[in-house]
C-alpha cells in the first residue's frame, strides 16, 4: 500500500484526514508525505477503504500530511458532499454533535481550498458550506456561547472565515432576514477575508506597528477579494460583504470610506461579527478576549463603526 510514486508536491493538494469517512471507497487516491523532504507514497487507492482507527491515527500522529491529485479535488468535493451532507442531514444523531461536526469540516474544507488557490473552487466551497450550514442550524439555532466552545480559536484566516460565518449566521437568523439571505450572508462570510490571501503571513501576523507599505497591503484585501470573485457567481450583497466589511458608519473605515446606509446591510453585519471574532481569538500578539470584554470594546464604538440596531441585536444573542 505504501509505495513510492513519481508525483512532485506540485501535483498534489493537502486534504484533511477529517474529511475522509471510514469503511467507505473513497473513489479517489489519497497519498502521504511523511516529513517535508520525503516523497508521497500512496497512502490509499481510490477502490480501498480506510479504518476508523487508521483515520484516527493519521489525524494524530500526521495531520496535513494527506494529499490527492490536483486533477482529483473536483472528486474530492463531490465525496465531501455526498457524503457530508447525509450525515449532518442525519436526525438520528444528536444536533451538538452534528453542529461541532460540521464546525470543524467546514474549517478543513475550507482550509484546503484556501491552500488550493483555485478561486473557482474556494467560491463553490463556500456556496457548499453555506448551504449545509444554513440548512442544519435552521430549526435549531444554537447559543453564541456554545458556538464559541466548539469553536477554534487560532489566528488562520480559513478559522476566522468560519467562525465569522457561523456568527454571522445567527444574526442574520436574529435579525430576521430570509433564508436565502442568510446563505447569502454564511457564503460572503465565508469569502469575506479572501484577497488576504495574497498577503503574506510576516505581515498579518506582525505584532509591531505595520509600515505605510504594510498598511497599504492589508487596507487593499477588500479590493483585491472583490476583483477575485468579481466574475464568480454570487449575489451582490455577498460582494458587498467582500468589499464593504472594513466600512465603518462614521466614514472612517476602508476601502473608500463609505458611511451608513452607503453600507450593505450584509457588510454591516459582518463588521460586527468580524470584529467580535478577532477579538475573542488568539493573536501572536496577545490574548484572547472574554466574551464581556470584547463586546464592551464594540460597544465603545456603536453607532460610530457600529450599526447601532445590529449591534444591540448581537449584545442580547452573546449575553444569553
Ligand atoms: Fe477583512
Amino acid at each position: 500500500m505504501c509505495d513510492v510514486v513519481a508525483l512532485t508536491p506540485r501535483e498534489l493538494v493537502p486534504i484533511s484526514s477529517c474529511v475522509l469517512l471510514p469503511d467507505r471507497p473513497l473513489g479517489i487516491d489519497v497519498y502521504l508525505i511523511k516529513a517535508i523532504d520525503s516523497k508521497p507514497v500512496l497512502f490509499c487507492s481510490r477502490d480501498q477503504t480506510l479504518s476508523e482507527a487508521k483515520l484516527d491515527t493519521v489525524a494524530q500522529r500526521l495531520p496535513g500530511r494527506l494529499y490527492v491529485r490536483c486533477s482529483d479535488a473536483d472528486r474530492l468535493q463531490a465525496y465531501i458532499r455526498e457524503h457530508w451532507s447525509d450525515i449532518l442531514r442525519d436526525d438520528s444523531r444528536p444536533l451538538e454533535d452534528r453542529t461541532r461536526l460540521m464546525c470543524n469540516v467546514m474549517r478543513d474544507v475550507l482550509a484546503d481550498a484556501f491552500a488550493s488557490r483555485n478561486i473557482q473552487r474556494i467560491a463553490a466551497t463556500a456556496d457548499f458550506l453555506a448551504a449545509e450550514s444554513t440548512r442544519l442550524l435552521q430549526d435549531a439555532p444554537v447559543a453564541i456561547g456554545e458556538l464559541s466552545k466548539i469553536m477554534q480559536h487560532d489566528f488562520a484566516t480559513f478559522t476566522h472565515s468560519t467562525n465569522v460565518a457561523l456568527y454571522s449566521l445567527r444574526l442574520a437568523q436574529e435579525l430576521g432576514f430570509s433564508t436565502d439571505e442568510q446563505q447569502c450572508i454564511v457564503r460572503g462570510a465565508l469569502l469575506h477575508d479572501v484577497g488576504k490571501l495574497e498577503i503574506t503571513e510576516n505581515i498579518l501576523s506582525k505584532p509591531d506597528r505595520l509600515t505605510q507599505e504594510e498598511l497599504r497591503q492589508i487596507r487593499q484585501h477588500p479590493t483585491t477579494g472583490l476583483e477575485q470573485l468579481v466574475d464568480q457567481a454570487l449575489t451582490f450583497g455577498e460582494l458587498m460583504i467582500v468589499y464593504q466589511h472594513h466600512e465603518r458608519i462614521d466614514g472612517s473605515g476602508y476601502p473608500v470610506g463609505s458611511v451608513g446606509e452607503e453600507i450593505h446591510p450584509f457588510a454591516r453585519l459582518c463588521a460586527i461579527t468580524d470584529v467580535y471574532e478577532a477579538l475573542t481569538a488568539h493573536r501572536p500578539y496577545r490574548r484572547a478576549l472574554r466574551a464581556k470584554a470584547a463586546m464592551h470594546v464594540l460597544q465603545r464604538k456603536e453607532g460610530v463603526h457600529f450599526d447601532r440596531e445590529m449591534l444591540a441585536c448581537w449584545k442580547g444573542l452573546v449575553e444569553v
